[in-house]
């Protein structure tokens, strides 16, 4: 066997690895009630305080994330208080009509905002929150990416860089703090019917913030990133297999900026 041979040879297994690695993990998405079981004590054995529907002991501290400097306030309101879950979900987007960098508008302000609000924020309450949960050995972090990030996506570009921000944080950050008994994962969903997306009607593609939450639960253990359900891992699939010519021509980037007009005008 000739060196090019050989060559086209590996090259040749690797792709198949690959593939077969994927449709492994898709797989085992469907069977996520047995492989990624969680006992119904999972999230209230990380500490005594949470969200108000869960009867845990709940404080509310009110934060303007598009500011600089709110988390002084934060830390010293959150001192003595063991915070087993942090889940960094807030996020803006820098208009909500689909705009190229230079139509959005007041940019300067939108810059700042956008990048405190997605970016800074996840950093700066991860360095407050952490140190405890290392400290406790167990600890869950759930950060808010987007599916739009897994390509470069014109007409939300600085939408799309912060949430791989928040992804490669994220994922760097659980492969710190994994062996000390914390799970750090980015959620990245398509659609989901919230304000942010004018309370879009669900459909196959479009969950509820409800079933969005229930769904992607599931899939905290399968690893340090996930598109939350199954069919928005599916849409990540396609997206990245669609040749990014299409995706950044010209009469793409009008007809999305169309659609949601649309969509947001009806
Ligand atoms: N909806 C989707 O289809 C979709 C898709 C992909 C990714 N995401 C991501 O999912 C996350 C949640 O988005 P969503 O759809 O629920 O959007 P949303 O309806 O606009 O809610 C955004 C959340 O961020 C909070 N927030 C907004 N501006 C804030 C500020 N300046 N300071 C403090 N908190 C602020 C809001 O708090 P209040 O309720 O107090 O205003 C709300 O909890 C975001 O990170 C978003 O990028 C959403």
């Amino acid at each position: 066997m000739d060196v090019m041979e050989l060559f086209f040879v590996w090259l040749g297994a690797a792709v198949v690895v690959f593939y077969v690695i994927k449709i492994v993990s898709f797989v085992k998405m469907f069977y996520s009630g047995v492989l990624f079981l969680q006992p119904a004590s999972f999230f209230t054995s990380m500490g005594e305080w949470a969200g108000q529907t869960t009867g845990q002991k709940v404080k509310v501290i009110v934060a303007d994330f598009t500011e600089d400097d709110e988390y002084e306030q934060i830390q010293e309101e959150l001192k003595g208080l063991n915070i087993g879950v942090l889940v960094n979900n807030v996020g803006i987007l820098p208009s909500h009509i689909p705009s190229k960098f230079l139509q959005i508008r007041n940019l300067t302000q939108r810059i700042t905002e956008v990048i405190n609000c997605n970016v800074k924020a996840l950093v700066k309450m991860s360095q407050i929150v952490l140190p405890g949960m290392e400290k406790r050995g167990k600890g869950v972090i759930v950060n808010i990416s987007s599916g739009v990030a897994c390509v470069p996506s014109p007409m939300y570009t600085m939408y799309c860089a912060s949430k791989v921000f928040v992804e490669r944080f994220s994922q760097g950050l659980q492969a710190e703090y994994k062996e000390k008994g914390i799970v750090i994962q980015t959620v990245a969903p398509f659609g989901v019917s919230t304000p942010m997306t004018g309370y879009l009607k669900p459909n196959l593609v479009t969950m509820t913030a409800e079933d969005f939450v229930r769904t992607s639960l599931k899939y905290l253990k399968a690893g340090d990133k996930t598109y939350g359900s199954i069919c928005h891992t599916i849409m990540g699939w396609i997206l990245q297999s669609v040749p990014l010519q299409i995706i950044h021509s010209e009469r793409m980037q009008d007809c999305l900026r169309e659609y949601v007009n649309k969509r947001v005008g009806s």
